[in-house]
C-alpha cells in the first residue's frame, strides 16, 4: 500500500508507481520530500533530509501543527546518525486492526494508521529507519538503528528530536529534574516560559487546537524530557546516567516513539488510544489471573499520623487491625487489602536507610501466614507492599524470594516504592565507589521493567509508587497494572494539599499516560479534625467523581472503615462503581476546569458518570446519548449539596434517584471544589 507516499521533487512517473526507494545521489540532488497521510487524511507528515539533516514537519489539514523539526541520534563512541545523512530508502504501509485489552477503559480498541518508515545512512555505513506511525488523532516516530558490527556498544550522547510549534501556545506542564519528581501542581504559561518539562505535555493553540506530547514504550532507553530550545521548539532532553552519558546500547535497538496528540476538543486527548497502539501486544501470555478490582488498607491511618509504618504500640500492620479490614472488605466487596508497613526496615529513618528493608521478614506482631489464610476464607487477598526506599541493590537481590514470598500467600497485586527526598538513587559505580542515578534515567527505567518481569513469572500485578512515568506499557506487560507518578491524595494529608483545581488538570496532563492509583474517597471532609490537620480541598460528591474520573484497574477506597460506616448512603456509590470498563467515554471539559467523563462497566450494562470542577461553581448540561437507546435506566445522582463548598461545607450531598433514557439532558450542579456521580442501571425497554 504505497497510495500515501508522495515523492515530491522525483518524476511524476516515479511517484505515480509509488517507487519508494530512492537512490542516495537521487535524493541529494532533488531533496526529496516524502509524505504520509493519516487514514482519514487528517494529519500529514513530511521527511525530508536538508543539508545532510533529517527534519519532518506536520500539518493537519494543511495547517502547519509542527514546522521542521530535527531527527537524529548522536553517539559519543560511534559514528552518528546525524549530519551527512542521505535517504536510501522508503516504504510504505497501512494497518487497520483492533485488539483486546484484558483489562482497561475499554475493552476493544482500533488501532488504524499509515506507516512511513525513512531509511537514512549516514558516514561509515551508518544507518537506522525513522519510522513514522500517522493517526488521524495523532502520531509517532521511532528511530530503528541495527547493529553495527564495528561497534557493538554504542552510547548516546545527544537525541536531536525536536517538536517545533508553530506559535508560543498555552502550556500544562511540570518541570524535569526536580526532586520530588512528578509530584508537583501543574503549572500553565506560555510555551516560551517552559525550560525543561516532563510529559505528558499539554498545549492548547491560539486556534482552539488541544495537543499532547509524550512518548510510547519507554524500555531499556532514557526518559525523554523536552528542553525549551527557543522559537516555540521543544528538543528531547534524555535524562542521563551518572556519567553524563544519556543511552547505553547494544546491537540493534529502537527508541522509544516520540507522540503527539493533536485534537479538536480537550476531551478528545483523553479519548485518543495513539500510546497504547504504540506498544507491542501482551508479552505475557494468559493474563486471566489479573484481578482488576477496588482494595481498602493500612494505609491513610499513618498519613493523618493515627498509626505508624515502624514497630511499636502505634504499628498499624498489626494482625488485629489487618483482620478488622479484611473483614470490612469482605461485608462491603472489596476484593484487596493492602498493608504497608508489614515488614522489617520501617524503624529509624527508613527512607535514609533503604539497605534495611528485609521483603521475607514481618514484624513479629504481623502474622502473615495466618492472616493470608483468614483472607482466603473471605474471599478477600492481602496487597502486598515492597518500599525500597530507592535502595535497588538490596531490593534487587531478595526480589525473586520477596515475589515468591507475597505469591506463597496468595498475593496478586503489589504496591512498590521508591521515596527517596531528591530524586537521586545511590548505586556502586564501575570504579567502585557509590555513584547517584537519576530516578528516570536508563538505570531505573531497567529496573522498574525488572521488577514487573519478575513480578509476572510469579502472577502478581504492580502498582509502583514513586515510578517512571507511563508510557502504554500495560499493553505489553499487562501485569504493570497501575501507578502513582503525579501528587495523589496523600499530600492532601500533610502538605499544603492539591487545591480544588488539581484534578481538572490531572486528568488533561498525567492521566493522559495512563492508569493512576490517586486513592480517592476520603470521607472525612468536614469534621474539626479533617478541617484542622488536612487541605483536602474537595467535597463529598467530588471524592466519588473521582472513581470514574481517575481511571486505575486497582483503585482504593482510602478512607478509615469507620469513616465510610458513617456515610452509608454515600459510600454505596463507592461499593457499586466498577474498576474496570467496556467503553470509556470523555464527554466534556476543559484543561484546568473541568472534566466529565462516562464509562461503561465491563460486568454489566450499567453506566457510570464522573464530573469534577475547580474552585468555581458550575452548571453543566449534560446529555446522555452515550446511553443504550431505547432502554430506561435508574439514575443514582451524587450530587453537590445546595450549600455545599470545599472550604466551608465540604460534606453537604445531595443523593437522589431518578428515570431517564438516552434521549435526556441532565443539570449538573457542581459547587466549589465540587463534582458529581452517577451510576445508571438499566430497568427496562422505553415504553
Ligand atoms: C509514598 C507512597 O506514595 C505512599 O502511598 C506510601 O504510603 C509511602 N510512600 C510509604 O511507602
Amino acid at each position: 500500500m504505497h497510495r500515501f507516499t508522495r515523492l515530491r521533487g522525483l518524476p511524476a512517473r516515479l511517484s505515480m508507481t509509488g517507487l519508494l526507494m530512492v537512490s542516495a545521489s537521487l535524493a541529494s540532488a532533488a531533496e526529496p520530500v516524502l509524505t504520509v497521510a493519516s487514514p482519514d487524511h487528517v494529519l500529514t507528515v513530511q521527511v525530508q533530509v536538508r543539508d545532510g539533516q533529517a527534519q519532518y514537519q506536520l500539518s493537519r489539514f494543511g495547517v502547519p501543527v509542527l514546522d521542521w523539526s530535527r531527527l537524529g541520534l548522536q553517539f559519543s563512541d560511534a559514528p552518528s546518525l546525524a549530519d551527512g545523512l542521505n535517504i536510501v530508502a522508503s516504504a510504505t504501509r497501512t494497518v487497520d486492526d483492533t485488539w483486546q485489552q484484558p483489562w482497561g477503559e475499554r475493552q476493544w480498541i482500533r488501532n488504524r494508521f499509515s506507516e512511513l518508515r525513512v531509511t537514512v545512512a549516514g558516514a561509515d555505513e551508518a544507518a537506522m529507519a525513522v519510522v513514522f506511525r500517522v493517526y488521524d488523532e495523532g502520531f509517532g516516530f521511532r528511530y530503528e538503528v541495527p547493529a553495527d558490527a564495528k561497534h557493538a556498544k554504542r552510547t548516546i550522547g545527544n537525541e536531536l528530536s525536536e517538536f517545533a510549534f508553530t506559535g508560543d501556545h498555552t502550556t500544562w506542564w511540570n518541570g524535569a529534574y526536580l526532586p520530588n519528581r512528578y509530584e508537583y501542581l501543574y503549572r500553565q504559561s506560555p510555551l516560551s516560559a517552559v525550560w525543561k518539562a516532563v510529559t505528558p505535555l499539554t498545549m492548547k493553540t491560539a486556534q482552539g487546537l488541544y495537543l499532547s506530547v509524550h512518548e510510547a514504550a519507554l524500555l531499556d532507553y532514557a526518559e525523554m524530557t523536552l528542553e525549551n530550545v527557543g522559537g516555540n521548539r521543544l528538543k528531547a532532553d534524555l535524562v542521563p546516567w551518572s556519567d553524563g552519558s544519556k543511552v547505553k546500547t547494544e546491537g540493534a535497538f529502537a527508541t522509544p516513539w516520540r507522540t503527539l496528540t493533536v485534537a479538536e476538543r480537550a476531551t478528545g486527548l483523553i479519548d485518543s488510544d495513539l500510546i497504547l497502539n504504540l506498544n507491542e501486544p501482551n508479552a505475557l501470555g494468559d493474563v486471566s489471573w489479573l484481578e482488576p478490582g477496588k482494595y481498602v488498607g493500612v494505609w491513610w491511618e499513618m498519613h493523618i499520623r493515627k498509626s505508624t509504618w515502624a514497630s511499636g504500640d502505634r504499628h498499624g500492620a498489626n494482625t488485629a487491625n489487618v483482620k478488622r479490614f479484611i473483614d470490612f472488605a469482605a461485608k462491603y466487596g472489596f476484593k484487596g487489602v493492602l498493608v504497608e508497613g508489614w515488614n522489617v526496615g520501617w524503624d529509624g529513618d527508613w527512607i535514609a536507610n533503604s539497605e534495611l528493608f528485609k521483603f521475607t521478614t514481618p514484624y513479629p506482631d504481623y502474622d502473615f501466614d495466618g492472616l493470608a489464610r483468614y483472607a482466603k476464607s473471605k474471599g478477600v487477598r492481602i496487597i502486598g507492599h515492597h518500599e525500597t526506599s530507592g535502595g535497588i541493590a538490596n531490593y534487587e537481590s531478595q526480589l525473586d524470594a520477596a515475589m515468591a514470598y507475597m505469591q506463597a500467600h496468595d498475593v496478586r497485586a503489589i504496591k512498590t516504592g521508591y521515596v527517596k527526598q531528591n530524586g537521586l538513587i545511590e548505586r556502586i559505580g564501575d570504579a567502585g565507589k557509590p555513584v547517584h542515578e537519576w530516578q528516570h534515567g536508563q538505570f531505573m527505567v531497567r529496573h522498574y521493567q525488572k521488577v514487573v518481569e519478575v513480578a509476572a513469572k510469579h502472577r502478581i500485578a504492580i502498582n509502583t509508587h514513586e515510578p517512571i512515568k507511563d508510557t502504554g506499557l500495560r499493553r505489553t506487560y499487562p501485569n504493570w497494572m497501575t501507578r502513582e507518578g503525579a501528587r495523589g491524595q496523600e499530600y492532601n494529608a500533610w502538605s499544603e494539599g492539591n487545591g480544588p483545581g488539581h484534578i481538572a488538570n490531572l486528568a488533561f496532563t498525567r492521566m493522559l499516560s495512563g492508569p493512576m492509583d490517586f486513592t480517592p474517597g476520603i470521607f472525612d471532609l468536614g469534621s474539626d479534625e479533617a478541617l484542622r490537620e488536612r487541605n483536602l480541598s474537595s467535597t463529598l460528591a467530588k471524592q466519588l467523581a473521582l472513581y470514574v474520573v481517575l481511571y486505575s484497574p486497582l483503585q482504593m477506597a482510602a478512607d478509615l472503615p469507620e469513616n465510610y460506616e458513617a456515610k452509608p448512603a454515600a459510600f454505596q456509590f463507592i461499593r457499586d462503581v466498577p474498576a474496570d470498563w467496556a467503553q470509556t467515554r470523555a464527554l466534556d471539559g476543559e484543561i484546568g476546569d473541568f472534566v466529565v467523563i462516562a464509562r461503561q462497566d465491563r460486568n454489566s450494562r450499567d453506566w457510570y458518570l464522573g464530573a469534577v470542577g475547580d474552585e468555581n461553581g458550575r452548571l453543566l448540561r449534560v446529555p446522555l446519548g452515550f446511553l443504550e437507546s431505547g432502554v430506561r435506566y435508574r439514575a443514582q445522582i451524587y450530587a453537590d449539596g445546595v450549600d455545599a463548598s470545599w472550604d466551608k461545607n465540604p460534606e453537604a450531598i445531595d443523593i437522589s434517584s431518578r428515570e431517564v433514557n438516552s434521549n435526556a439532558v441532565l443539570s449538573l450542579r457542581l459547587a466549589p471544589g465540587g463534582g458529581a456521580a452517577i451510576r445508571f442501571a438499566p430497568i427496562g425497554a422505553v415504553k
